[in-house]
């Protein structure tokens, strides 16, 4: 039975948590769906990887699943820019932390602490045998003159996350760890200008990949109670 606990790993084999389920319904999971859903509450956030490089057929094959994802009016706005070689992750590292300094003691915040977050910022990127830059372009999405174009964005925001998810699992699946990173959405056009990105590609996030050297943070959900609504129970 899959289902949503805080304090344990959701799925086959996990500890059944009555509080999450729906209408008290035990029934297993059918045997095919079992794999698909320790993958999913499998997965977890890996900051720390190991020096080898990801294969480019590996590289190729979790980049094809995020194009797999659904997305408004299947125009596919997800773009990405991949970065292994050292100099293309320093050079975007250190246009970031350049800009996360700024922000940071314009905010007031102590010099030690800002250092010390733009070094483990330059570290974590530097580091990763495999930097995704996930970015979003609305050549292809639909124009309105007035407040609808917010939605049209918001659309292809949404749709580029779900490519970004299914790249995740898709890592996660191949063995590899990989961590999601929003620092490009505080500063897009620093990312887009250290990187020369194509004209009309909006940063959205990074993914940092690469082979797991640390099991990620223990998982934690709520339970599934706590963010569910059913207007026919009250
Ligand atoms: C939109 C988004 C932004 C995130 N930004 C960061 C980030 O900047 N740094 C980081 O270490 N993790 C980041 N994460 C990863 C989350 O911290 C992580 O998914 C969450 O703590 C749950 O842990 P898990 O992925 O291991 O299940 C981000 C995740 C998402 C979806």
């Amino acid at each position: 039975m899959i289902t949503a606990s805080t304090s344990s790993t959701p799925g086959a084999g996990g500890t059944p948590d009555r509080q999450g389920s729906l209408d008290g319904t035990e029934e297993e999971e059918p045997a095919r769906a079992r794999p698909w859903y320790e993958l999913v509450s499998g997965r977890r956030s890996i900051r720390r990887y190991g020096p080898a490089p990801v294969p480019a057929a590996v590289l190729r094959r979790i980049l094809t699943a995020a194009c797999w994802a659904p997305s408004a009016h299947n125009r596919q706005p997800w773009r990405f820019a991949v970065l292994t070689a050292f100099a293309e992750k320093d050079r975007l590292s250190r246009a970031m932390g350049e800009r996360l300094r700024a922000d940071r003691l314009a905010d007031g915040d102590p010099r030690e602490a800002v250092e010390r977050d733009v070094a483990r910022s330059y570290a974590r990127i530097t580091e990763a045998p495999c930097v995704i830059i996930i970015a979003l372009d609305m050549a292809d999405m639909d124009r309105y003159p007035d407040k609808r174009q917010r939605a049209e964005h918001m659309m292809a925001v949404q749709s580029t996350a779900m490519a970004t998810q299914n790249l995740l699992l898709a890592a996660h699946a191949e063995g590899l760890g990989a961590c999601w990173m929003c620092a490009p959405l505080f500063c897009p056009q620093t990312v887009a200008e250290a990187l020369d990105l194509p004209k009309g590609w909006q940063p959205q996030a990074l993914v940092t990949l690469g082979a797991p050297a640390e099991p990620g943070k223990p998982p934690s959900r709520r339970a599934l109670e706590n963010v569910l609504w059913r207007p026919d129970r009250g």
